[in-house]
């Protein structure tokens, strides 16, 4: 049986106030829609189709690869969004999934499992839902006094009794498209938001005699919904401890995992100390690291054992084992640091290989720079890899010791075990083993004060 999952992405949005389609509003570093396409992709369907309407540019232009756009023109309601599907695919047919671009959670673990249950049941319409602390603005289910389903209602349209009721509908449903399609032209905007309601389909098909069948999620958390800011933020907690608990069954201590935000796709080896406030996005975290407060660590590589002192910004690099970083470095893409090197205090990298051992231990900048092992690059050293139109590089030898504030103007090459007086702008090659002086002879001058001053 051919399975199609539509995925609802037309909504304006209107209580996000943003400019930003609400679908394409980042959760962990990604938008929303990419969730829930991500888990469309995880049932292996015959196609993805995404219905799309208001600021449908945006929309469109982040569709990941492998979904097909349904444009719903002007959004009129859910069930509106699928009658365009309807007329846009119209030989569709075997089951149809229906999920909201808004509800992020869901895993293809339940929709498996509610696909099974609408087979076994032989449903025309299965729908999961959850009883909830808060239902707020969700759809109620209402049952009668055995429980069996008659429907669901809206809760901008639900009397106080109906809005009482603490079981919601999810907003996924698994339809027996060959049965539910004819009823869809039977939907009418006759409530207070004048919008087709998808969520009728399920009485009208009940009147219809066929099988709807309420599936009770196991885990509530997978029907949270994004409506707001405040929804989006909750989600943010939910994944993120998530994450957190996740990392900490594999051997990670996290301190706090109330602010701990390590994104989906990072990893963290075991033994490794995450402190508060870190933040890891497609970063990967060797073992026996500590990462003290204040790191953002993103599309890097962190070695075994290596300290992040606090209040790093790492993007792009690769770091080996046992350094130490920090605190206060900004390691920028293109920095790679062999095993035992030491950057930071106030470090900048960009661009620049470090060997193994090598200390850069403060207010450094290194842009463009080849440094060998062993190498010390004393406190204020700056390559001057730019000359107003070119980046030019600085090669710097094995055992080369740089002194403090030196500025190497590139293209320069400093050789082998080197060495730069204090204070020198290294404008030519120095040699291995050589010392290059380049400044200007100190004079004193004897009761100068007195006399300017006359003190
Ligand atoms: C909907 C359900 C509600 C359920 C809740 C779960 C309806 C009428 N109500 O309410 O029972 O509890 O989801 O999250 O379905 N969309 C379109 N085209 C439209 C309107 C909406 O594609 O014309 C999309 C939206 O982009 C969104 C999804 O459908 O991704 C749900 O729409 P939304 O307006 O957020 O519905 P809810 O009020 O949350
Ligand atoms: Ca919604």
């Amino acid at each position: 049986m051919s399975v199609t999952v539509v995925i609802l992405a037309a909504g304006e949005g209107k209580r996000m106030r943003s400019s930003l389609p609400k679908v394409l509003h980042p959760l962990c570093g990604k938008p929303l829609v990419h969730h829930v396409v991500e888990t469309a992709k995880r049932l292996k369907p015959d196609a993805i189709l995404a219905v799309v309407g208001s600021r449908k540019e945006a929309v469109l232009q982040a569709l990941p690869e492998g979904v097909e756009a349904v444009d719903q023109g002007l959004p009129r309601g859910t069930g509106h969004a699928m009658m365009r599907v309807a007329e846009e695919h119209p030989r569709l047919g075997g089951t149809v999934v229906v999920l909201s671009g808004d509800v992020p959670l869901v895993t293809a673990g339940t929709l498996r499992a509610m696909l099974a249950h609408h087979r076994r049941r032989r449903a025309a319409l299965t729908l999961a839902t959850a009883v909830l602390e808060h239902p707020d603005a969700y759809g109620r289910i209402v049952r009668d006094a055995s429980g069996a389903f008659l429907g669901i209602r809206e809760a901008s349209d639900a009397p106080r009794e109906i809005l009482r009721i603490p079981e919601v509908n999810a907003g996924i449903y698994v339809m027996d498209w060959g049965r539910l399609r004819p009823l869809l032209a039977t939907l009418r905007p006759a409530n207070r938001q004048r919008e087709y309601y998808l969520t009728d389909l399920a009485s009208r098909a009940l009147g219809g005699g066929m099988r709807v069948e309420p599936y009770i999620l196991r885990d509530p958390r997978e029907m949270l919904g994004v409506n707001t800011r405040n929804d989006l933020a909750n989600l943010h907690r939910i994944l993120y401890a998530v994450r957190a608990s996740e990392l900490m069954e594999r051997g990670v201590t996290v301190l706090d995992p109330a602010s701990t935000f390590v994104d989906p796709g990072c990893s963290v080896g075991r033994d490794t100390i995450l402190y508060p406030n870190v933040h890891l996005r497609g970063a990967r975290i060797g073992r026996g690291c500590v990462i003290y407060p204040g790191n953002i660590v993103e599309d890097s590589t962190v070695g075994a054992g290596t300290i992040l002192n606090p209040n790093n910004w790492i993007e792009g690099a690769r770091i080996g084992k046992a350094c130490r970083v920090g605190p206060m470095s900004h390691l920028r893409p293109g920095t790679v640091l062999g095993d035992g090197v030491r950057v930071g205090n106030f470090v900048e990298t960009k661009k620049a290989r470090l060997g193994r051992g090598t200390k850069a231990a403060h207010l450094t900048y290194l842009g463009d720079a080849e440094i060998g092992r062993g190498a010390n690059i004393g406190c204020g050293t700056i390559t001057c890899n730019y000359d107003g139109r070119q980046k030019h590089v600085t090669v710097i030898g094995d055992g080369a010791f740089i002194g403090s504030d030196c500025q190497l103007v590139a293209p320069v090459k400093v050789g082998r075990g080197a060495y730069t007086a204090s204070g020198t702008t290294v404008t030519e090659d120095v040699p291995p083993g050589a010392l290059a002086v380049g400044r200007a002879r100190q004079r004193n001058i004897p009761g100068w004060v007195k006399r300017k001053r006359g003190q």
